[in-house]
């Protein structure tokens, strides 16, 4: 099974996967996928609490998978292993909790999940870089280019589209509904170039921690954990 939810910041949110809030999981195995999608937050500094979550995310009955958000310590993440996962780069962090990088397809269940993280934050001036903010947050030409490449090779056809930020077309219908103060960034601009190329049958993202159906294809999600397939 393959279950997707938003974003966990550290241990701010990641008691959503305790056995109360998601009792599925005494049913699953390593076998199971959950995915993050974004602000995963674990990875934030080598301090012993970060440590002791992910320790216990670790020993789940299920594999963590997960895309980076805006805020992530991204000298921290791109410290670990760079790995070929199920058709796709990936970090491997533990045994079973895994980074999928930007850009890249993977095959999981008979399904091609399309990950591609990063977003700009919006606290930048609160924020220190090296300390609390990484420039890395957006992608790099390499990280677009790799994009493209590999849903070109994919014939610009996978079932799940996997990101943290969204279109600009569906940005707008956030600000419409829900009042929400955003930027259209040059990764905005792609994605919905993206987007208007690619076939797909369902879009999942967080970044905006609102759990919505926008369109019968773009869900935001934070809370929420859905089962996907
Ligand atoms: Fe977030």
């Amino acid at each position: 099974m393959i279950f997707i939810t938003g974003d966990t910041h550290g241990e701010i949110d990641i008691r959503k996967f305790n056995s109360r809030n998601f009792s599925e999981q005494k049913n699953l195995t390593k076998s199971d996928f959950m995915i993050i999608a974004g602000d995963f937050g674990l990875l934030w500094d080598t301090s012993n609490e970060c440590k002791y979550w992910l320790n216990w995310l670790s020993e789940k009955n299920f594999t963590t998978l997960f895309i980076d958000g805006n805020h992530e310590n991204f000298e921290l993440l791109n410290s670990y292993p760079v790995i070929n996962w199920n058709g796709g780069e990936a970090h491997k962090i533990t045994d079973s909790v895994v980074h999928l990088m930007r850009g890249q397809v993977f095959v999981l269940e008979g399904y091609k999940f399309f990950t591609f993280g990063g977003a700009k934050s919006s606290d930048i001036e609160f924020r220190k870089e090296g300390i609390t903010w990484w420039k890395e947050e957006m992608p790099n030409q390499e990280e677009y280019d790799e994009e493209v490449k590999n849903l070109k090779f994919n014939d610009w056809k996978v079932d799940y589209v996997i990101t943290h930020t969204c279109p600009i077309e569906i940005q707008e219908i956030l600000k419409e509904r829900f009042n929400k103060n955003l930027e259209f960034t040059e990764l905005n601009r792609y994605l919905s170039k993206i987007d208007l190329k690619t076939t797909y049958k369902h879009w999942y993202f967080g970044h905006n921690h609102l759990d919505e159906n926008l369109t019968d294809k773009h869900t935001i999600i934070y809370n929420n954990i859905i089962r996907i397939n």
